[in-house]
């Protein structure tokens, strides 16, 4: 179930992309302490954007994806007045954003980002074939090498940063879903090259989605606050329907897509 916590202290901006999180310590209703990376609608990331990253993240551990623990954080108007004396900026952009913001619990240390090449080892290659199709049809165009939005420690590979993805209105009439016969895939993606024309290890993850079905979706997206943009959760919710009723021909066409 998703958490709500309390923003209690400001330890500054995480740098390299568009929406830069502030990085806030955190107490959820059992006084525990967390580390959360907070982002705010006013830094480039309008509530539909927080839409995306919660449903975004949600999905991929429904499935069974390592992804940073999505939380919805409360930050009161006294911190904000606080940080307001260290940083003008980031104290505004609070004020003029919706609330709850949208929080991802820190993964800890000793995760960096990823960058190839990629570790050799049949776990890592697993892990990327299930992310690279993950974002096929999550319609994610945010792991490049430019961002991989993806995390590594040893063995293990965290998915973060999801606001771009699900981006389902306004794609004009040459979007064409991964289902539909002239679906082509996103060549930029962070592993494309690594995992072409090799074995595509998808049946786990296929078996995960046949269970996102009406009932499992719909508890993801009542999870989304009433707060942030409603329309584009409906949407979301319609393409992952319709998804999950055309998954077969989704998994022929990416697996096609690759060999
Ligand atoms: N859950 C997390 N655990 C560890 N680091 C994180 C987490 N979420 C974000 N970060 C760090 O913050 C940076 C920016 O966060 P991201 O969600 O990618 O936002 P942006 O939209 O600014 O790219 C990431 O590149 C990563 O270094
Ligand atoms: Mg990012």
């Amino acid at each position: 179930m998703l958490e709500t916590v309390t923003a209690h202290r400001f330890g500054g901006i995480a740098q390299g992309g568009a929406t830069e999180p502030a990085m806030m310590g955190c107490l959820n209703s059992r006084n525990e302490e967390l580390d959360v990376y907070v982002k705010f609608s006013s830094n480039n990331c309008p509530s539909g954007g927080l839409v995306r990253d919660l449903i975004g993240c949600l999905v991929a551990k429904f499935l069974g994806l390592r992804a940073g623990t999505p939380v919805l954080v409360d930050v009161p108007l006294d911190l904000i007045d606080a940080i307001r004396l260290v940083s003008p900026s980031s104290s505004s952009r609070m004020q003029q954003s919706v609330s709850p913001a949208f929080g991802s619990i820190s993964l800890g240390s000793g995760y960096q980002l990823f960058q190839r090449p990629v570790p050799s080892s049949h776990s890592i290659r697993d892990q990327i074939v299930e992310m690279w199709a993950f974002d096929q049809l999550i319609m994610n165009p945010d792991r490049s090498d430019v961002k991989p939005n993806c995390l590594i420690k040893g063995e293990n590979l965290a998915l973060i940063d999801h606001e771009k993805s699900l981006s389902i209105a306004g794609l004009g009439f040459l979007f064409f879903p991964p289902w539909d016969h002239r679906w082509a895939p996103d060549f930029r993606h962070l592993v494309h090259e690594t995992i072409r024309g090799g074995a595509l290890p998808l049946a786990r993850i296929k078996d995960a989605w046949s269970r996102l079905d009406e009932t499992n979706l719909s508890g993801i997206c009542a999870q989304v606050p009433r707060t942030w943009d409603q329309e584009i959760t409906k949407e979301i919710k319609a393409y992952l329907s319709d998804l999950h009723s055309n998954l077969d021909q989704a998994f022929i066409n990416i697996e096609k897509a690759m060999t």
